[in-house]
């Protein structure tokens, strides 16, 4: 029996390297990217775990690999206090366990197949009987309150509205009874009137079926409102997290000042920060702080040497030398002197 808070999903040091190739005069040269790089998550039963970052910051990377689709380059993943092997298939059992929802649901769902079919079709391949499948179907409908469900059964894609069709991309998540959704920028193609109902409806789902769920999005204020804990990823790393709101009320990483100062704020408008992505020159430091380049606040430190994770106390951690000790520092002059 599992409890609220219990350890469901645990990813320690996940790292995923591409190879990219970049223009070097006539040639094109071959080069490794850090996609996701040393990340350590854990999803528990109830609460909403947000990452939040720019556009390849490697969220979806990290979402596909806790779904076992991208295969970890390094890593452990870690199911119901079992370590699962990374080297095999990913099996029926750990796919039933762990859903992903993606952002478009006109993508995601056949659009030539009906509602009903979208839904029976997972259950029958995870071997549910034929009797339990039309039952289980309208239970999920329902509890993403697109009722009575027998409205939308026999409806195919384009009868529906991109919210409705968001619902049904989560009711198809639900259908095998995951432990774990990862929910990859759920509402970031929905109308903004809409968005704000499939919100209510993931955290309600999470608190109702104990669901350990993982919230992606590039919008701090919805994480605010949803999630228990944030993560910020930036350049494949994450550079800060807290428990409950403490990210959006008392960031401390610069990176996360400046995504918060971007935030648009109606009463503010006028004295608005340049969004993060338009703060100083773009481009990854991968010897020092990754951040480095574009920080309004570096230190001669942050291009040389990466930056620890310093621990705030309260789960509240900041990859940056700003907040590190006086040891940490020294520590550093010590070893490059
Ligand atoms: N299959 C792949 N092959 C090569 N590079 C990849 C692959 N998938 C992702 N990447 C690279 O990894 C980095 C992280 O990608 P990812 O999709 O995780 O970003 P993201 O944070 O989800 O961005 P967005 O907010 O735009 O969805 C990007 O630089 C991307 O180009
Ligand atoms: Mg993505």
């Amino acid at each position: 029996m599992t409890d609220r808070g219990d350890i469901v999903l645990d990813a320690r040091h996940l790292s995923r390297t591409f190879t990219a190739r970049r223009e070097s005069g006539f040639f094109k040269k071959k080069f490794e990217q850090r996609a996701v790089d040393d990340v350590s998550v854990t999803l528990r039963a109830g609460e909403v775990l947000a990452i939040v970052g720019e556009s390849g910051s490697g969220k979806s990377v990290l979402a596909r690999m806790l779904a076992r689709i991208v295969p970890p380059t390094s890593g452990e993943l870690w199911l119901n206090g079992a370590q699962i092997d990374l080297s095999g298939r990913r099996g029926i059992d750990y796919a039933r366990h762990v859903q992903l929802v993606l952002q478009d649901p006109f993508a995601s769902i056949n659009p030539v197949r009906g509602i009903r079919h979208t839904l029976e079709r997972p259950l029958l391949i995870h071997g549910a009987s034929k009797d339990d499948v039309a039952e289980r179907s309208r239970e999920v409908l329902t509890s993403v309150s697109l009722t009575p469900p027998d409205d939308y059964l026999e409806r195919y894609p384009h009868e529906l509205s991109g919210g409705q069709l968001q619902r049904v991309n989560i009711a198809r998540g639900l259908a095998v009874s995951p432990s774990v959704l990862l929910a990859d920028e759920p509402i970031s193609m929905l109308d903004v009137s809409v968005r704000l109902g499939v919100l209510n409806l993931l955290r309600e789902l999470c608190d109702t079926r104990l669901l350990a769920m993982m919230y992606i999005t590039h919008d701090i204020a919805s994480a605010r409102y949803i999630a228990d804990e944030t993560a910020v990823m930036y350049a494949g790393q994450v550079v800060e997290r807290a428990r409950g709101t403490a990210i959006m009320d008392s960031p401390v990483h610069p990176y996360t000042q400046l995504l918060i100062n971007s935030v648009p704020n109606p009463d503010h408008l006028a004295h608005r920060d340049s969004p993060a992505s338009e703060t100083k020159a773009s481009g990854f430091n991968l010897h020092g702080c990754r951040f480095s380049p574009r920080c309004p606040q570096a230190l001669d430190i942050c291009h040389t040497n990466q930056p620890p994770e310093v621990d705030l106390g309260g789960g509240h951690t900041s990859r940056c030398w700003l907040s590190a000790t006086d040891e940490q520092r020294t520590a550093v002059s010590i070893t490059t002197r």
